[in-house]
């Protein structure tokens, strides 16, 4: 029997004084991979950055592992956000994006031969050659940039990995890598894993619990065969959502 990595009660977010989240209730199973669908604008990407405490919220969002979340760790929590805010005009490279993470010295320090290898090892883990580390980080094609942020998400192994549309802009070819290292992860480390994707072939594939939100609530949830069936994605998200969504 699974149990709660993570107990969501009474979650409400305000941004701009507008209300986001409404009252959101919900528990992600430890170990597993839940999927948070819904349309454009429904408050997933919201609901990730509270469990990051990137915006602030009342009601509770609390982790049941044991290790003190008052304030977000690298090391149990890992995020593949849906974009990136990195000023255009800093002249960062993959490798200075990767040592900012890796070591505690400054960069003008050099980076030592130690974390230059780590860094080599990780980029091979998401199929990348090493060559990548000279690349501005601006200047990497959407799905190369994705490859590095999961390579940044999974070191060290994350307890929780939050992955928001992380495979948008990924080349078909590297798709299937990408979802079959995730569920890696997560079968052979246990990593729990929260997902959005608009991709429902995936999410029935991958997922084991699917979680739909609608206008900043939980609209339904239920097991993926269930909640991506052509009547569900209908409900949620009208019948043109269906034929954008029969993929
Ligand atoms: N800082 C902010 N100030 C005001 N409104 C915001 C702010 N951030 C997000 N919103 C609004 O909150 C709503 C939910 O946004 P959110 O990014 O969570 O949606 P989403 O479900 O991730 O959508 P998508 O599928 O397009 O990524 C949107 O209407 C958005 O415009
Ligand atoms: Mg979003």
């Amino acid at each position: 029997m699974s149990h709660a990595l993570i107990e969501i009660k009474d979650l409400h977010v305000e941004l701009g004084g507008t209300r986001i989240l409404k009252g959101l209730n919900a528990h992600l199973d430890h170990g597993k991979i839940t999927a948070l669908i819904g349309m454009n604008g429904s408050g997933k990407t919201t609901l990730l950055r509270a469990i990051l405490k990137e915006v602030p919220y009342s009601g509770r969002i609390a982790f049941q592992c044991g290790h003190d979340h008052s304030k977000v760790t690298p090391e149990y929590v890992g995020y593949v956000p849906q974009k990136l805010n990195i000023d255009a005009r800093l002249p960062l490279s993959v490798r200075d994006l990767l040592a900012l993470a890796l070591q505690r010295r400054p960069l003008f320090l050099g980076i030592s031969r130690r974390v230059t290898r780590q860094m080599e090892a990780m980029l091979e883990r998401v199929w990348t050659p090493k060559s990548l580390l000279d690349h501005p980080v601006e200047k990497l094609s959407g799905g190369e940039l994705q490859r590095v942020l999961l390579a940044l998400a999974i070191e060290p192994k994350p307890e929780l990995l939050l992955l928001d549309e992380p495979a948008a802009g990924v080349d078909f070819q590297h798709q299937e890598k990408f979802y079959d290292l995730i569920a890696r992860l997560n079968q052979e480390l246990g990593v729990t894993v929260l997902l959005v994707s608009h991709d429902t072939g995936m999410v029935s594939d991958r997922a084991h619990h699917v979680i739909c939100l609608k206008d900043g609530k939980i609209h339904c949830e239920g097991p993926p065969k269930q909640m991506v069936s052509a009547e569900k994605l209908a409900e949620t998200f009208g019948a043109k959502g269906i034929y954008s969504h029969q993929h």
